[in-house]
């Protein structure tokens, strides 16, 4: 069982990267394979509606739209994580997600499909319903967490102090991996959830 992790921010080292890593060291823990692409800090061609994926199987901008949609098969979870801009996902994971999502949605079929956010202050959950709206018009599963997915933050540094936050993403690679066990066949344990760390933002 394999995870993708899609960093959609142009700062490959900052809170975005900080929450997936938490992600990561979850189900790692917990046996699920992980693969980490980052977005790139380059402007990303959005879908302008031409028809070519339709006639073609790809997308005609041939870039890392194609080669990780080419290697779907080879992932059973899709976690996208971006920052907030100006209360919604960055420009570069809404052009992405909507050209790897029109040329082959149809691939991601039962697949678990789960958004992170991060943001200084405001705009996480209107970010973070519109990552969840591509998952849930596809067929796919989404998998939950004991809050929204969003961590707090302007570099990774704050992120680390919002344990909450932290929290939460582990939750979420937790449920993450018991759904895939449990799509898998196995008869498995409902995950042990720690003591809820409840952080507020006032120093
Ligand atoms: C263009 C731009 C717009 C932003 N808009 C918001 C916003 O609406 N709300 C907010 O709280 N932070 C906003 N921020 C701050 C980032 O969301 C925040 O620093 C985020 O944690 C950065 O994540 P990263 O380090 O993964 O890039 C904005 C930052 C930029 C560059």
């Amino acid at each position: 069982m394999k995870a993708l992790l899609i960093n959609g921010s142009p700062r490959k080292d900052g809170c975005t990267n900080r929450a997936l890593e938490e992600i990561i060291a979850t189900l790692n823990k917990e046996g699920i394979d992980t693969e980490l692409f980052w977005i790139g800090n380059k402007p990303v061609p959005g879908c302008t509606a031409c028809g070519f994926c339709i006639a073609n199987g790809k997308c005609i901008y041939d870039d890392n739209v194609n080669s990780i949609g080419s290697r779907l098969d080879e992932f059973d979870a899709i976690v996208v994580g971006s920052p907030v801009y100006y209360g919604g996902p960055s420009g570069q994971i809404q052009s992405f997600l909507d050209r790897l999502f029109y040329t082959f949605g149809s691939k991601m079929d039962l697949k678990i499909g789960a958004s992170v956010v991060s943001c200084r202050r405001g705009g996480a959950t209107s970010s973070f319903d519109r990552l969840n709206k591509y998952f849930l018009m596809n067929n796919m599963i989404v998998a939950p967490s004991q809050y929204w997915n969003q961590v707090h933050g302007s570099k990774k540094e704050d992120v680390e102090k919002d344990e909450e936050g932290l929290q939460t993403m582990r939750a979420l690679g937790e449920n993450i991996a018991y759904i895939l066990k449990c799509q898998a066949g196995a008869k498995i344990d409902k995950p042990i959830r720690e003591k809820k760390i409840p952080t507020n933002f006032i120093k």
